[in-house]
């Protein structure tokens, strides 16, 4: 099968034949129709997990895709063949990924019945930025009488939030360039601040005197993280995708900070599925690359500026 793998880390990624998998006891057999593009899929081919699992090489990319049940193997008791699924596909210890024709996971893995009336393409694009939003937007205590500054909203994850955030009532601030600022507005902005005009805190801290009660933080390194941290009132919140947040440096401002690891499951996929279903939440896709594009949509979100995401025609 054709898939866009590694041979080691660091190297290219590139377009591979390699044989289909095959479905063990208490497997299924997904034949992927479309795969969704992560910061956290060149991330591994950099040798990002190289010293937390013992990765099997070739390494095919990709955490996030949709698709099609093709076969289940011993034991199977659902989901059922030809049932339409999206989810968490990144197997680094048996060198899986979505960004393939086919690839295996456990029955009980994490991904779950696709959205009614999502293309494959459009559910591929919402696994790790959905879970990863409703994970932060939940744990941080998004809701009425809270604001909340969303840095990265623009992402994947970040326009997620916005959604979520806004969703759960809170007063969302959301960082944007000028060309995404309407976007923003309409997923449930309440202000604008570009990131492109001058440090950021010294912007919003105009605006806010007292500072804001959450930020969800999808873009800072550590420095920046401790600049923006003077924006949190007492009692307030700061997490941080990229791992910034020193938490002990929170608690001596009377912040709590967290670098949440989020778990792909299939309970937080179902959830999505529902707020997908009852028009709570929508994925923007920024654009659709065939297979034999992805190692160039690569470097292209490596290099910044995402506006959505980006998903992979298998
Ligand atoms: N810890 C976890 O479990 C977890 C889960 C998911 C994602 N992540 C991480 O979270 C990060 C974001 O993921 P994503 O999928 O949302 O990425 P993405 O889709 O590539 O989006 C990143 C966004 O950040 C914006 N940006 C860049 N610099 C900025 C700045 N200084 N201020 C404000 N916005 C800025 C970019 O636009 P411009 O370049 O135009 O500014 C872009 O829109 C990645 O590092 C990813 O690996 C972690």
């Amino acid at each position: 099968m054709r898939a866009i793998a590694i041979a080691e880390y660091g190297a290219t990624p590139a377009l591979v034949d390699v044989p289909r998998p095959e479905p063990g006891p208490g497997e299924i057999l997904v034949k992927l129709i479309a795969a969704g593009l992560n910061p956290i899929d060149w991330k591994i081919a950099e040798g990002r997990l190289k010293d937390a699992v013992d990765a099997s090489f070739p390494l095919i990319l990709g955490q996030d895709g949709a698709g099609v049940v093709a076969q289940t193997g011993p034991g199977v008791t659902g989901p059922r063949i030809g049932e339409q699924v999206y989810g968490a596909f990144q197997g680094v210890a048996r060198g899986l990924g979505s960004y393939a024709e086919y690839t295996v996971a456990a029955a009980d893995g994490p991904f779950a019945p696709m959205p009614a009336g999502l293309l494959y393409t459009e559910a591929a694009a919402v696994p790790t930025a959905g879970m990863t939003a409703l994970t932060l937007v939940e744990d941080a205590g998004c809701g009425p009488g809270r604001t909340v500054l969303i840095v990265g909203a623009t992402g994947g994850v970040g326009q997620c939030a916005v959604q979520l955030a806004a969703g759960a009532g809170a007063r969302v601030i959301a960082t944007a360039r000028p060309d995404m600022a309407d976007e923003l507005r309409r997923l449930g902005a309440d202000e604008i601040v570009d990131h492109g005009v001058g440090p950021l805190n010294r912007r919003v801290v105009a605006a806010h005197p007292d500072g804001v009660d959450i930020v969800l933080d999808m873009v800072s390194d550590r420095q920046g993280t401790e600049r923006l941290a003077q924006l949190v009132r007492p009692g307030g919140v700061y997490l941080s995708t990229t791992w910034s947040v020193n938490p002990d440096a929170m608690a001596a401002r009377q912040i709590r900070g967290g670098n949440p690891e989020v778990r792909p499951s299939a309970e937080l996929l179902g959830r999505l599925t529902a707020l997908i279903d009852a028009g709570g939440l929508e994925v923007r896709i920024e654009r659709t690359v065939p297979l034999a594009d992805a190692p160039a949509a690569l470097l292209d979100n490596r290099a910044g500026g995402a506006r959505g995401k980006t998903v992979i025609r298998i």
